[in-house]
């Protein structure tokens, strides 16, 4: 086993140390950062797609700029299931697929210590969003090549991740390994639209078609083209709902298309847009779907939120 240097935490409480674990190797590579040592793992394996990881680096590379407010709305929306035996100052807490770290970042403050991982280039902009933050550790690794033990965490989280791998139900079982029994694994998925009429139906295999031709088109050509489509497709149904709510008409706004992004910034927009249309892998799931891999995977009480995003979801490991 690697061993870890000890983490100096100021004004930490006694304990706190014990709660990091060892690496199960050395790392490949160590990078020295201006805040803290960034671990370098393999990240190959049959369960990734590197083309889908190296637009990952790039795309979190040019959108690092999430400022505090923005972490703490998106925050709650997606932690709006967590309780605090779920999270709380001695959990001890594994990101998989961090990307920027900005939920790591809103967890910093909840949670005793997280391991953040990732294995594009997003891990070198999460150093940069988490600066000085002393309660997280950062990796580069894949949900395939993870360098911990199972059973070593309190709460597991995957947001955003497991439907861009080719092998969702493998790297959900994969993320829950790592859990201890007794802990909780929290997940987001894309939905399937499955509750939605033929509109949204018709409207979402248009944009499927869209994505999958912009998602290979080359880097700053597809940077400009999802900025196009973000101003063209996204803002009109943003501006339309954000009308009918000033009008007082709120019940058409929540059912407009898009709606979740009536409170959004611009910024998150164009960040989202390159997100759904810049990526060439990407897989959709009913809730039924979800508790049965959930479920297989070992965990029980699953609770899959109403709210948006859609669809995100907490179990406990039994
Ligand atoms: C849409 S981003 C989500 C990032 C972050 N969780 C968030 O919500 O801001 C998906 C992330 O999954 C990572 N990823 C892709 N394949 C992965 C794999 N096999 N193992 C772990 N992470 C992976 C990408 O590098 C990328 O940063």
């Amino acid at each position: 086993m690697y061993k870890l240097k000890p983490f100096i935490l100021p004004n930490s409480k006694k304990g706190f140390l014990n709660m990091v674990c060892e690496f199960l190797r050395f790392p490949d590579k160590i990078i020295r950062t201006k805040y803290r040592e960034i671990n370098l793992f393999d990240i190959d394996g049959k369960n990734i797609d590197k083309k889908v990881v190296g637009e990952f680096g790039e795309e979190w590379l040019k959108f690092t700029n999430h400022d505090d407010d923005l972490v703490e709305k998106g925050g709650r929306e997606y932690f709006d299931i967590l309780s605090d035996d779920m999270v709380n100052k001695t959990t001890y807490v594994l990101d998989i697929g961090c990307g920027t770290g900005r939920w790591t970042k809103y967890l910093t403050s909840k949670a005793g210590f997280i391991e953040a991982v990732d294995p594009s280039q997003a891990i070198f902009a999460a150093d940069e969003l988490l600066g000085n933050i002393k309660n997280v550790r950062l990796s580069q690794a894949s949900v395939e090549t993870l360098p911990f033990a199972d059973e070593t965490f309190d709460f597991v989280m995957s947001i955003g991740v497991l439907h861009h791998i080719p092998d969702t139900r493998q790297a959900l079982h994969d993320c829950v390994k790592k859990l201890k029994k007794g802990g909780f694994f929290f997940v987001y998925l894309y939905y399937n639209l499955e509750d939605r009429g033929p509109f949204y139906t018709v409207l979402f295999k248009i944009s499927d078609l869209i994505r999958r031709i912009v998602s290979r088109l080359p880097g700053k050509l597809k940077h400009f083209v999802c900025d196009l489509l973000a101003i063209v497709f996204y803002m009109p149904f943003v501006w339309a709902g954000r009308f009918c709510k000033l009008m007082g008409f709120n019940n058409l706004a929540k059912r407009m298309p898009l709606h979740g992004y009536q409170n959004r910034s611009f910024f998150m927009i164009r960040n989202d847009t390159l997100d759904r249309f810049g990526t060439r892998l990407e897989q959709r799931f009913s809730k039924e779907q979800i508790t049965e891999m959930m479920t297989s995977a070992g965990l029980t009480d699953i609770i899959i939120s109403p709210g948006i995003p859609l669809y995100h979801a907490v179990g406990k490991k039994t």
